[in-house]
């Protein structure tokens, strides 16, 4: 089923169908992913972290030899290779660098005067005011719920989203806890322009992880996950035995052993569950099965149109 398109300012930003942006997820949001979700109406991103220029380039190709439609690429801006990496991508046409981890400040210009936008992930108010200042073209506001790296704040998505739409006048991609159409609603009403979901795309046939990650993920609910790092690096993960083990440890000593391993552990590279690292959201609790990236994007579309249409009413929400 197709619905009809959107339009708003992120819609127009981004030049998608739905203002649905695909997460970045580091090693597995690559080329293909991105094509899957682009395709079905949404934003396909390329998380370039782990990737040097080369690599992106070669995954930038692959999403082109898949969809005609326009795509983005993240990358952490603390990561060394940052500014080369945004230099390739922008060398390639991507017309929106999504940045992330670090502040946006020293890459807005450069990026700006190569005719592309720019989006920034924030997790409070204060670090919203300062990617506004700097000049980025939207924000996505990721909540704590959210699978993978979360803010130090740990503040909601609910409350994020509202506290800077009702500051600001930045678009707001909201970020976290979002898994179907009544997610989606729930964002525009608090103001959002789009949502970036994550958790909800790791259950799809065409996401590039084992199987036993969307197993877990699919039978996970709301209370299966943790926060490991909280005072370094905060990442929300699913429990198992391995997140067990380093939450009782000192964050000093989880980052020593995950550098040790490298990414043998991290869930596209990992070959057993209960040793595995699997990035996961909240929303896990609300991810019942495995679809197509299609069905998850149509599915969230129609169900949103659907409740906004006399919004209430078939709920039975007002008195009459
Ligand atoms: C498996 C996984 C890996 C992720 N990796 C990254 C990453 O490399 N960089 C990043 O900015 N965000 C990463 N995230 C966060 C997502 O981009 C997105 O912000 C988040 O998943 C949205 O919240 P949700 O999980 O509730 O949908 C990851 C999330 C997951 C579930």
């Amino acid at each position: 089923m197709t619905t009809r398109g959107f339009s708003n300012r992120v819609n127009e930003l981004l030049g998608s169908r739905y203002p649905i942006v695909a997460g970045p997820m580091r090693l597995i949001s690559l080329g293909g992913m991105a094509a899957s979700v682009s395709e079905a109406g949404g934003f396909g991103v390329i998380a370039a972290s782990g990737l040097n220029a080369k690599e992106l380039e070669r995954e930038v190709s692959l999403a082109r030899s898949l969809t005609d439609r326009p795509f983005g690429v993240n990358i952490p801006l603390y990561r060394e290779n940052a500014r080369e990496v945004i230099d390739a991508a922008l060398a390639m046409g991507i017309g929106v660098i999504y940045t992330s981890a670090g502040d946006p400040q020293r890459m807005v210009e450069r990026i700006k005067s190569r005719g592309a936008k720019v989006i920034h992930k924030v997790s409070s108010l204060n670090m919203a005011r300062k990617a506004a200042g700097a000049g980025v073209d939207a924000v996505v506001a990721m909540g704590c719920e959210a699978g993978g790296h979360i803010g130090k704040d740990l503040v909601t998505m609910f409350c994020l989203v509202r506290s800077i739409t009702r500051t600001l006048d930045i678009p707001v991609i909201a970020s976290g806890g979002i898994g179907d159409g009544r997610g989606l609603l729930a964002a525009l009403i608090l103001g959002a322009e789009g949502v970036e979901i994550g958790t909800r795309l790791v259950a799809t046939r065409e996401c590039p992880v084992p199987a036993f990650f969307k197993e877990a993920l699919c039978s996970a609910e709301c209370t299966s996950t943790l926060v490991l790092g909280r005072e370094t690096m905060p990442i929300r993960v699913l429990a198992n035995a391995m997140a067990l083990r380093a939450a009782g440890m000192a964050s000093g000593s989880l980052d020593v052993e995950m550098a040790a391993r490298g990414d043998d552990l991290y869930a596209p590279r990992a070959r057993e569950k209960d040793s595995a690292i699997m990035p996961c959201g909240q929303v896990a609790g609300l991810v019942d099965g495995v679809l197509e990236v299609r069905e998850v994007i149509d599915s969230m579309v129609s169900q949103a149109r659907a409740m906004a249409r006399g919004i209430g009413e078939s709920e039975g929400w007002w008195l009459a």
